[in-house]
């Protein structure tokens, strides 16, 4: 029996009670195959960009401090497999607006692969000059993951205390953008990620 799909209703609790979530399982085991294969492929191909400089960094703005390569999420590339990572986050986005009160728009997401040795240094993701990132949510690509492989996704909880995510394949974390520092640290092996945030055009959710 493959295992069951992460709960929505468990990630609107976390992030109900401390505004940060981790859940493995997000989406089916043959889909998360498919965007990696997908994934790779496209940084094979050189679909991919710096993430800090050329086509696309005036949406990333953070030159200087990270090392990934992208490819926004676009329409009419989307392939099957990230038309179903999509819907899924439509379901969240819906759930979240419904459980949270917020007023989660629309979401922009590009691919992300670190080469070995990269990093994304400490930063916050909410400012941001089209509208208001309110809600990161980044799915992990990556079979059998290992903490000596490195690349944990660093989430400072506060001054003091931080808490280490291995981007393990079919685990998706979200935080809300405005609360939580956050870092990459540097890796042994390619990381294949899907990072994205739900924007907000309203006035502050509270
Ligand atoms: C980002 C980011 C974290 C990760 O792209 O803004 O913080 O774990 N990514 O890939
Ligand atoms: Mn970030």
């Amino acid at each position: 029996m493959p295992p069951s799909l992460a709960s929505l209703d468990s990630i609107m609790n976390d992030l109900s009670c401390r505004g940060w979530s981790v859940a493995a399982h997000f989406l089916p085991q043959d889909i998360v195959g498919h965007l990696a294969g997908e994934t790779l492929q496209a940084m094979q191909d050189n679909k991919l960009q710096p993430g800090n400089g050329g086509q696309g960094a005036e949406r990333s703005a953070d030159t200087g401090i990270r090392e990934d390569f992208i490819l926004w999420l676009e329409e009419p590339a989307l392939t099957a497999a990230q038309r179903c990572y999509l819907e899924r986050l439509e379901q969240l986005r819906l759930a979240a607006n419904s459980a949270l009160h917020l007023d989660l728009s629309e979401f922009e997401g590009h691919l992300a692969v670190y080469p070995p040795g990269a990093f994304y240094h400490k930063h916050i993701d909410h400012f941001h000059i089209h509208g208001q990132r309110v809600l990161t949510c980044i799915f992990y690509l990556n079979a059998d993951w290992d903490e000596a492989d490195g690349g944990q996704l660093r989430l400072y909880l506060d001054d003091e205390r931080y808490f280490d995510i291995l981007p393990q394949a079919g685990t998706l974390v979200t935080f809300l953008s405005d609360r939580f520092w956050h870092e990459v640290l540097p890796m042994k092996r390619d990381r294949m990620s899907i990072t994205g945030w739900f924007k907000s055009h309203g006035p502050a959710a509270a």
